[in-house]
C-alpha cells in the first residue's frame, strides 16, 4: 500500500465531517480528534465552508491527515488542494476525477458499490476504494462477495457504521479503515461537545487495537 493508504489503515477509522461553523469549530474539532487518537478527517463539501474547514483544521494540526469528501468536480479538487487537503474522497466513481487526482499525485478514494465500479477502479490502478453507502449497499456480506473476484482491493466502508458494528467491519481482512460520522455528528459539533468526541474517538481506537491484536 502507498504511504497514505498505510497511514489511514493504521488509524483504522475516518471521521466524516460536515462543519456548519468552520471559523468557530474547525480548530477545536481537529484538536479533539487528535487528542482522541484519530488524526484523520474527511471534510465533506456538503457544507459551504468545507475549504475553510480544511484550511483551519490543517493549521491547527499540521500533521493531521485532513482530506476532502463528497467531492463532485475537478474544481472542488483544486479548491480542496489549495486549502491543504491531503486526500480526496468521492461518493461515486468518476474516472475523470480519479485521473485528475492521479495526475496531481494526490490519493483519491472513490465510492464504489458494485462489480462494475470495482472493475473500473481496477482499470484506474487504485489500491483502496471507499465502499459507499456500506450498510445500505449490502454491508460486509457484499464487501466479502466482491473481494472474491477483486482480491487486489482494500476497502474503506462508509455509511451506517457505528460503535455497534465497527468491530465486525474491522475484523474483515479486506477492510483498510472504516469511515463514519458517528463520532462527529451535527449535534456533537454544533453543541461543541469536544469531550464526547474525544471519548468516541478513544472507544473507536480501542476497537481498532483490539481487532488488530495490539490493544
Ligand atoms: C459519507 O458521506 O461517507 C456518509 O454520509 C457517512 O455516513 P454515516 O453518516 O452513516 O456515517
Amino acid at each position: 500500500m502507498n504511504a497514505m493508504n498505510e497511514a489511514i489503515s493504521n488509524i483504522g477509522v475516518v471521521p466524516v465531517i460536515k462543519l456548519n461553523h468552520p471559523e468557530r469549530d474547525a480548530a477545536a474539532l481537529a484538536n479533539a480528534l487528535c487528542e482522541g487518537g484519530v488524526p484523520v478527517a474527511e471534510v465533506t463539501f456538503r457544507a459551504a465552508g468545507a475549504a475553510t474547514a480544511i484550511k483551519l483544521m490543517s493549521q491547527a494540526q499540521p500533521d493531521m491527515l485532513v482530506g476532502a469528501g463528497t467531492v463532485l468536480t475537478t474544481g472542488q479538487v483544486d479548491e480542496a488542494l489549495a486549502a491543504g487537503a491531503k486526500f480526496i474522497v468521492t461518493s461515486g466513481l468518476d474516472p475523470d476525477i480519479v485521473k485528475y487526482c492521479q495526475a496531481k499525485g494526490v490519493p483519491v478514494y472513490p465510492g464504489c458499490s458494485s462489480a462494475t465500479d470495482y472493475h473500473t477502479a481496477f482499470k484506474l490502478g487504485l489500491e483502496v476504494v471507499k465502499f459507499f453507502p456500506a450498510e445500505q449497499c449490502g454491508g460486509l456480506a457484499k464487501i466479502k462477495a466482491l473481494s472474491a473476484p477483486f482480491p487486489m482491493f482494500k476497502v474503506m466502508p462508509t455509511g451506517g457504521i457505528s460503535l455497534k458494528n465497527l468491530k465486525d467491519y474491522l475484523s474483515c481482512p479486506v477492510i483498510c479503515a472504516c469511515g463514519g460520522s458517528y463520532m462527529v455528528t451535527a449535534d456533537l459539533i454544533d453543541n461543541q461537545k469536544w469531550d464526547e468526541i474525544i471519548n468516541l474517538c478513544r472507544e473507536s481506537v480501542a476497537i481498532v487495537k483490539q481487532v488488530r491484536g495490539n490493544g
